[in-house]
């Protein structure tokens, strides 16, 4: 059966928990998740399959950046590998790009290669390695991808003094 993606509802949350403590290094609780379903400056969409909530991913869109972030994006293990993760986070880059974000920056544990394999087919490059940044010591590293084409002429790099 296929699954499709929509805006997650306060209805969600049971769903959306038990799926992301199906990914122990995520610290989302309920109270965080109600907050992030009621403010702003989050998104949360949900990938169904039938009735049951497949997939999870959190947009962050804090005020006075030129990024969004990816807080967390999972799939249930009977649902990976069918292009879920992948449309998850062609939600949440579309959603970036829509409220004037120039960048999407995320965070991984440098160990997790399903996750890396995924971020580097979508175009995603490494800008910063963060040492011991998970609470068992692991490595992270930041990704972040364009959301626009710099123009002509104007990389990043020639922004520099
Ligand atoms: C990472 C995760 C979200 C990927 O979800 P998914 O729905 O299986 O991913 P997709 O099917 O969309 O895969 C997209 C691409 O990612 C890569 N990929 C995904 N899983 C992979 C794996 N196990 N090994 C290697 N590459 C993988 C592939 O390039 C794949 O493209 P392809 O199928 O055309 O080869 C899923 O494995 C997951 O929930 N993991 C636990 C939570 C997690 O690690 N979240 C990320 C934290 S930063």
């Amino acid at each position: 059966m296929s699954a499709h993606i929509r805006a997650a509802t306060a209805a969600d949350i049971d769903g959306v928990l038990a799926l992301e403590q199906l990914f122990p290094s995520d610290q989302l609780n309920r109270a965080a998740l109600r907050r992030f379903l009621r403010v702003p400056n989050a998104r949360v969409w949900v990938a169904v399959q039938g009735k049951v909530i497949v997939g999870d991913v959190i947009l962050l869109l804090r005020l006075n950046a030129d990024y969004g972030r990816v807080y967390s994006v999972v799939v249930a293990p009977a649902a990976r590998g069918q292009g879920l993760g992948a449309r998850l986070i062609a939600s949440a880059e579309r959603a970036a790009k829509a409220e004037g974000r120039n960048r999407l920056r995320l965070e991984v544990r440098s160990d997790n290669t399903a996750a890396r394999a995924l971020y580097v087919k979508r175009g995603y490059r490494v800008v910063a390695t963060l040492k011991s940044y998970y609470d068992d010591g692991a490595d992270g590293l930041r990704l972040e991808k364009a959301l626009r084409a710099s123009p002509i002429g104007h990389s990043p790099s020639s922004h520099q003094a």
